[in-house]
C-alpha cells in the first residue's frame, strides 16, 4: 500500500510520497511559505532521518536493540567484542576460520607509532584522558596517510582495522599518563579485552593476568557499548565523514562528542551524583531536587528508550560478577534504592524516565579501580567498531551528500557599519 502526505496551503495542494515512514524533506521546498520554501525546524534532529543504514536497529518503545538483527542480549551472551566488531563491519557474523583470521588480523596491528606515545607524553599531568584520546585518535591520520585515500575498499579495510587495534593502545596510555606510570606495550599473547586491561594495569615486570570473571564482565560492556545506531557521537562521526575526511578525523570527533555529559560522560556524572548523595537516607532530598530542576537524574532518560534500556538490564547482570570478585561497591545501595525510588516516583514514571547504560556501567568500572575520568575512554573504546562500521556504510552510501543542514535566521539583516568612533 502507498502512502502520501497531503499538504494544501493557500497555494498548492502536493502529494508527498511517504517512504519507510518518512517523507523527503526536500519534497517539502515545493511548497512556498512567506519566509521562503517550507523546510523542517528540527533542533536535535529528534524527528529526521540523516541516512539509511542496516547496522544497528532500536525500538526505543519495546526495549529492542539488535545490531544486524541480532538482538544485544545474545550476542553478549555468546560473542566476543571482536565478533560484535566483525558483524557490525562486514554485516555477518564470522565462522571459526574468519574469526581466527581476523582475531590476528586485529592483535597484530595494536602498536602505535612511537611519536604517538610523545604526544600522549606532552599533555599536562591532569589533562583529561578523553582529550588525549582525542587528539591521539586525530594525529593518526598523519602516520597512516593512506587513510585519506576513502575511495579505496582495501585503504579503508587497512585503517579500520588498524584504529580498532590501536585503540585500546592510545586509551591505556593516556590513563598510565595521568599517573605517571611506564607505558606497558601490548601483548601478543593476550585477546583484545586482555591485553587492554594488562595495558591499563600491569606494573612492574609481572605478568598481569585479570580474572576470567572480570575479563568476560569488560568484553560484554564492550559488546553493550560497541554501537547505538544515530547517538550524537556517530552523527558527529558521520557529519565529519561526510566532507570526504577519513576515519581517523572522522572518529576524533566522535570521541569528541562522547565526552560530553549528557553522551558518554554521564557514567562519570552517575559516579559523581552517587557520591554527592553520599548516603541512602539522603535520596528523597536529592530527588525532591532533581523533581524541581536543581539537576538531572544522571544515568537516568534516553532519547530513543522509553520502556528500558536493554543494555541496563544486562549490565545489572555483570555488576554481580565483578562485585563476586572485587567485593561489593557501597555506592551500588545508593544506585540500587535511588532507581527503586526513581521508578516509583510519578515524575520519572510519567516522563518515561528509566535507568540507562551508563547507570550501572560506572559502578563496575569504579569496582575495577577505574579512576572517573577514564569511564568515558571505556566507553569510547568498544564505540570504535560502531564509529567504524558507521563512517565505512557512510562514505559508500551514493545517496550521502556533505551534511549541512538549514538554519532560521534571528539575527539582524542588512545593517550599515557605524565608524568606530560613533558607536
Ligand atoms: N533527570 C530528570 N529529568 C529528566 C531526565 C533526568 N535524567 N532526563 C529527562 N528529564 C526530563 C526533562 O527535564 C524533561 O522534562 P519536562 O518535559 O518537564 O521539561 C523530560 O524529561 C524530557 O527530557 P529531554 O531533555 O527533552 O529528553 P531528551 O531526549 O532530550 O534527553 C537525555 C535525553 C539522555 C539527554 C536526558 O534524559 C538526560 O540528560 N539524561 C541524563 C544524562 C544521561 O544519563 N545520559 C546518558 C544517555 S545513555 C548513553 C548514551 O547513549 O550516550
Amino acid at each position: 500500500m502507498s502512502e502520501a502526505l497531503k499538504i494544501s496551503t493557500e497555494q498548492v495542494t502536493l502529494d508527498l510520497p511517504i517512504t519507510d515512514g518518512t517523507i523527503k524533506a526536500t519534497d517539502l521546498k515545493a511548497v512556498p511559505t512567506s519566509a521562503g520554501p517550507l523546510a523542517t525546524y528540527d533542533p536535535g534532529l529528534m524527528n529526521t532521518a540523516s541516512c539509511r543504514s542496516s547496522i544497528t536497529y532500536i525500538d526505543g518503545d519495546a526495549g529492542i536493540l539488535e545490531y544486524r538483527g541480532y538482538p544485544i542480549a545474545e550476542l553478549a551472551a555468546n560473542a566476543t567484542h571482536l565478533e560484535v566488531a566483525y558483524l557490525l563491519l562486514f554485516g555477518e557474523l564470522p565462522n571459526a576460520t574468519q574469526l581466527a583470521a581476523w582475531d590476528k588480523e586485529v592483535n597484530t596491528h595494536r602498536f602505535v607509532h612511537e611519536n604517538v606515545r610523545g604526544i600522549i607524553q606532552s599533555f599536562r599531568y591532569d589533562a583529561h584522558p578523553m582529550a588525549k584520546l582525542m587528539s591521539g585518535v586525530a594525529s593518526m591520520q598523519t602516520f597512516y596517510p593512506s587513510a585519506r585515500r576513502i575511495d579505496d575498499p582495501d585503504a579503508r579495510r587497512m585503517n579500520i582495522v588498524r584504529l580498532i587495534a590501536k585503540m585500546p593502545t592510545l586509551a591505556a596510555w593516556s590513563y598510565r599518563q595521568s599517573i605517571g606510570r611506564h607505558y606497558v606495550y601490548p601483548n601478543d599473547e593476550l585477546g583484545y579485552v586482555d591485553n587492554f586491561l594488562a595495558m591499563l594495569f600491569q606494573s612492574q615486570q609481572r605478568v598481569y593476568r585479570p580474572d576470567p570473571r572480570v575479563s568476560r564482565a569488560m568484553e560484554v560492556l564492550f559488546i553493550l557499548h560497541a554501537d547505538h545506531e544515530q547517538n550524537c557521537s556517530t552523527n558527529a562521526v558521520r557529519a565529519v565523514a561526510s566532507a570526504g575526511n577519513d576515519l581517523y578525523t572522522s572518529a576524533g570527533a566522535g570521541v569528541g562528542a562522547l565526552y560530553g555529559p549528557a553522551h558518554g560522560g554521564a557514567n562519570e556524572a552517575v559516579l559523581a551524583m552517587l557520591r554527592e548523595i553520599g548516603s541512602v537516607d539522603n535520596i528523597g532530598a536529592f530527588i525532591e531536587g532533581v523533581k524541581n530542576g536543581k539537576a538531572r537524574l544522571m544515568g537516568f532518560g534516553h532519547r530513543v528508550y522509553k520502556s528500558y534500556d536493554p543494555r541496563a538490564t544486562i549490565i545489572k547482570k555483570s555488576c554481580d560478577d565483578v562485585f563476586a570478585v572485587t567485593g561489593v561497591n557501597p555506592l551500588l545501595r545508593i544506585a540500587i534504592e535511588l532507581e527503586k525510588v526513581a521508578l516509583g516516583d510519578e515524575y520519572f514514571v510519567k516522563r518515561r524516565l528509566y535507568p540507562n547504560v551508563d547507570f550501572y556501567s560506572g559502578l563496575i568500572y569504579e569496582a575495577l579501580r577505574f579512576p572517573p575520568e577514564m569511564f568515558t575512554v571505556l566507553f569510547a573504546v568498544p564505540r570504535t567498531a560502531g564509529w567504524s562500521a558507521q563512517w565505512l556504510e557512510g562514505v559508500t552510501d551514493p545517496e550521502q551528500k556533505i551534511m549541512r543542514p538549514k538554519q532560521i535566521y534571528t539575527g539582524h539583516r542588512a545593517r550599515s557599519v557605524v565608524p568606530i568612533d560613533a558607536r
